[in-house]
C-alpha cells in the first residue's frame, strides 16, 4: 500500500502501532536465509503484500543480492546487529560496532539505510535503547504477536496462533530461517486477508501513529 512512512515523531520502544485501522505489521528476522527468504518472497509477491525483514549484518553479507531483492520489491529492512549476540551483555562500543557493521552492510548491498532495529531475544536494556535512538534513530521494536516459531511446533500451529493473536496494530514476530515457518505463511497470509488485515510495514505502521 502506499502509506506514509515517515515517523519522526517516534518514541523509542514499539510493540504495536497505535492506529484503531486493521493493519498489521509481520516481520521475519534473522534472515535473509538463501533458500527460505526467496520462497517467502515469492509468497509476499503473488500477494502484494508488504513485510519487514529484521537481517543480521552477517547473513547480509553472505548473501547481498537477496537483500537487494528484499528492498527491489518493496519490503523494508530492519537491523537486528551482525552476529545475533545478547546486546545486554555487551559495552556500548560493542553494540555501536553491532549496529553501525549491519547498517553499512545493508546500504552496501541495496543502498538504503534500515530506519528501526529489533535486538536479538528481545534483550535491551532502556539505557542502551536510548543510546540506539539518539545515535542510530532507530526505534526500537520488538512485538505484540510471537507464535513461537523457533521451537518449531509445525506449520499449522504458527498459522493458528497468528492468526488468533492478530488485532488492529499488530507487529507479528516470527523468523524466516526457517523452512516450517515459511511454509505456513501461505496460509497465515490468506487467512488474515479473509479477516479484513491490511499488510503495511513497521515504518508505515508507526507513521500511522495517532492517526486513527
Ligand atoms: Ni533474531
Amino acid at each position: 500500500m502506499n502509506l506514509p512512512s515517515n515517523f519522526s515523531g517516534a518514541t523509542v520502544t514499539h510493540s504495536r502501532g497505535l492506529s484503531t485501522n486493521p493493519y498489521v505489521a509481520m516481520t521475519f528476522d534473522d534472515g535473509p536465509h538463501p533458500q527460505n527468504t526467496p520462497r517467502l518472497l515469492d509468497m509476499l509477491r503473488a500477494r502484494n503484500i508488504k513485510a519487514t525483514f529484521y537481517v543480521i549484518g552477517s547473513n547480509v553479507d553472505r548473501h547481498p543480492q537477496i537483500v537487494r531483492r528484499i528492498v527491489a520489491e518493496g519490503h523494508e529492512i530492519g537491523n537486528h546487529t551482525y552476529t545475533h549476540r545478547k546486546l545486554t551483555s555487551l559495552g556500548d562500543s560493542e553494540v555501536r560496532r553491532e549496529m553501525s557493521r549491519t547498517e553499512d552492510a545493508i546500504v552496501r548491498a541495496a543502498g538504503v539505510k534500515p530506519r528501526t532495529m529489533r535486538p536479538p531475544y528481545g534483550a535491551l536494556l532502556q539505557r542502551q535503547r536510548e543510546m540506539i535512538f539518539s545515535e542510530f534513530r532507530y526505534p526500537t521494536i520488538m512485538w505484540s504477536v510471537d507464535p513461537l516459531d523457533w521451537k518449531r511446533p509445525g506449520p499449522s500451529i504458527v498459522k493458528s496462533r497468528i492468526l488468533s493473536g492478530a488485532n488492529n496494530g499488530a507487529i507479528i514476530l516470527a523468523h524466516d530461517l526457517h523452512a516450517p515457518t515459511v511454509d505456513a505463511m501461505p496460509g497465515t497470509f490468506d487467512g488474515l486477508l479473509s479477516r479484513g488485515f491490511k499488510f503495511v510495514t513497521v515504518s508505515q505502521l508507526l507513521a500511522q501513529k495517532g492517526q486513527a
